[in-house]
């Protein structure tokens, strides 16, 4: 059986110099080798409308329409897996994937606390199995109170996803992978991307 695959990227770094666009080609290419039916759409963030519309009090009434919300939850349950990939940006993810998470967590379309226990959320989107690729400037636990990986692991799984090992690409400002390209940065994880490819 084939599966359909979405990859959500919100990287604001030009492609060409983008660790995390690196990490996620690397990924990809991997995966494919071991599965080679599977098919795949992209969506760039920076090329989505929604993902730069931020949630205000001037907006709250109408943020979650078909065209910006509805369509993109449609799309995740039309699909099988999702490749999420996001650099750090000021300690969490950057601002297009918050506002593209803004518009798809949507109670009663990807969360429920219907018929939940008190306190406790039942997710939707139980179908789907979620890669996190991403990358931050600074070593990992520099600190750890900043965690974008850990982030985004907690919010699919909220949604009742199943989590692969996210693959963390850490230290892109510091030495010595800032003198690497994303090349040859990513090439120093790449045992890791293969062994997550094989259980995705
Ligand atoms: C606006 C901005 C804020 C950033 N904030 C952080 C941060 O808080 N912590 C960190 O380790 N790196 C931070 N970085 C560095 C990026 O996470 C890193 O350069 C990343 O590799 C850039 O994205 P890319 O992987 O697509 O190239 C920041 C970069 C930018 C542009």
């Amino acid at each position: 059986m084939s599966n359909k695959i979405l990859v959500v990227s919100g990287s604001a770094s030009p492609v060409e110099a983008s660790y995390s666009a690196e990490l996620a080609k690397k990924f990809i290419e991997e995966y494919k080798k071991l599965n080679k039916d599977d098919t795949f759409e992209y969506l760039d963030l920076n090329e989505i409308a929604m993902a730069s519309k931020t949630l205000t009090r001037s907006n709250m009434g109408t943020y979650f329409n078909e065209e910006d919300s509805l369509k993109y939850i449609s799309q995740l349950k039309s699909v099988d897996k999702v490749i999420m990939v996001s650099p750090m940006h000021n300690f969490n993810v950057t601002a297009l994937i918050k506002n593209y998470l803004d518009h798809i967590l949507l109670a009663n379309e990807t969360f429920s606390y219907k018929y939940s226990k008190k306190g406790d959320a039942i997710g939707l989107l139980d179908h789907l199995k979620v890669q996190i690729l991403t990358t931050q400037g600074a070593p990992y636990g520099w600190y750890l109170w900043g965690n974008h990986t850990e982030y985004l692991k907690g919010t699919w799984e909220f949604v009742a996803a199943k989590v692969n090992t996210p693959v963390l690409l850490a230290g892109t400002k510091t030495e010595p992978l800032n003198k690497l390209t994303p090349v040859d940065a990513v090439k120093t994880i790449e045992k890791e991307i293969q062994a997550a490819a094989k259980i995705f």
